[in-house]
């Protein structure tokens, strides 16, 4: 990669290609990228895209990106089941690569792309932005810290409006095809939160968990995991794609030695959503005031003054520094693979009815 602007290609036009878009016509115009080329086989989408960030060019076939001489890295924003053949067209290119979580729509296929991006020591980030959530980087400081004692325990719920045209109409309608999406609430959406708790707790080391196809689809709506980690906390994952839309994405309930913490997040920068409340003994609950929490944490990470909407920015602009840099991604597809280990480990407790290990995945 030249000095100056990384020369950028982008795959997938859809609803969060379209969002990292407006980030990434932000970071163009801080110097950081060149939007070149993005695909899309749907002219809509690539349209629709058009309004958020102008890329020099338009293709309809996503491997001319990855092929173009002028792309020096590429951002993978197709639906799931698209990623491991992009994936691997970019390492064996040896373009730095961004992909969507999930990786892939099973476990064996991200074993083998983590395998191959290991091995072609090409940077390869993942996209979990709720890492660059302030709230969600406070809380993970309260855990390290130990200003509440020991984390004991806690319960995370997720839940959001089923993702699919028969439910919300307009909406594309891969996510509700086991083939296209691999899974469910727990895989589509609740990777995040997968990917959170192993960053926040430590390893998982077992899990046990149910689910429920309440839509009639072929895979779950609704899903329930019990987790114990290495570090002894233990705790629960509730996830849900109903019919309800405008609900805030996520809320984390944290028990503490000292404190009982309640964290609520969405994706949207600032959204009215966001609380975070601590109770310790003897005192009511006291609620943080959350645009200093951002404020700070924007700070420390140098976006003083800044502006964006969605922290698919954030992401984004450490995927462009560690390409400019020759560094490390983070999260990278190890933290990518790690999250869907503790997918695929309730999956296969909820075929078994039994407790499963993550050790038994042979990938710690
Ligand atoms: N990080 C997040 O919070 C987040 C949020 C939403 C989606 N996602 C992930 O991003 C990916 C895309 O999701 P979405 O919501 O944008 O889906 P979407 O259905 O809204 O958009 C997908 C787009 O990809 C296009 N497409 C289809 N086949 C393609 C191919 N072979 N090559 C290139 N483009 C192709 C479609 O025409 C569509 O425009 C999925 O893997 C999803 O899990 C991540």
């Amino acid at each position: 990669v030249g000095s100056g602007p990384v020369a950028l290609g982008l795959v997938g036009c859809g609803a969060i290609g379209q969002v990292h878009a407006a980030g990434l016509q932000e970071l163009a115009e801080e110097g950081l990228c060149r939007p070149v080329v993005a695909a899309d086989p749907d002219a809509r989408a690539r349209s629709a895209l058009s309004r958020n960030c102008q890329f020099e060019r338009w293709a309809s076939e996503p491997l001319e990106v990855v092929l173009d001489p002028q792309v020096e890295a590429v951002m993978i924003a197709s639906p799931t089941w698209t990623h491991p053949q992009l994936v691997s067209a970019c390492l064996q290119a040896r373009k730095p690569v961004f992909c969507e979580k999930p990786l892939a729509t099973s476990f064996a296929d991200v074993v083998e792309l983590v395998r191959e991006a290991e091995a072609s020591g090409v940077v390869a980030q993942v996209g979990f932005h709720n890492r660059f959530h302030p709230l969600l980087n406070h809380l993970r400081s309260l855990v390290g810290s130990g200003a509440h004692g020991r984390p004991m325990a806690y319960s995370v719920r997720d839940d959001q409006f089923w993702p699919t045209g028969s439910v919300v109409p307009g909406h594309s309608s891969w996510r509700s095809s086991r083939h296209q999406a691999g899974g469910g609430a727990l895989l589509e959406h609740s990777i995040h939160s997968a990917d959170l708790l192993g960053w926040i707790f430590g390893p998982v080391r077992r899990v046990f968990g149910f689910s429920r196809n309440v839509f009639g689809f072929d895979v779950e709506d609704a899903a329930c995991v019990s987790i114990e980690h290495d570090s002894g906390v233990i705790g629960s994952l509730t996830t849900v794609f109903n019919s309800v839309q405008g609900r805030e994405e996520r809320r984390f309930e944290v028990f503490f030695e000292k404190a009982a913490v309640e964290v609520t997040t969405d994706f949207l920068v600032g959204a009215r959503e966001d609380s975070f409340s601590v109770q310790e003994p003897g005192s009511p609950p006291a609620s943080l005031d959350v645009a200093e929490l951002r404020q700070r944490f924007f700070d420390s990470i140098g976006l003083r003054g800044r502006s964006f909407a969605f922290y698919t920015y954030t992401s984004d602009r450490s995927f462009l520094e560690a390409v400019a840099a020759g560094s490390q991604a983070s999260p990278n597809f190890g933290d990518g693979l790690a999250a869907h280990a503790l997918v695929e480990a309730s999956y296969r407790s909820m075929r078994s009815g039994q407790p499963v290990v993550l050790e038994e995945l042979g990938q710690r």
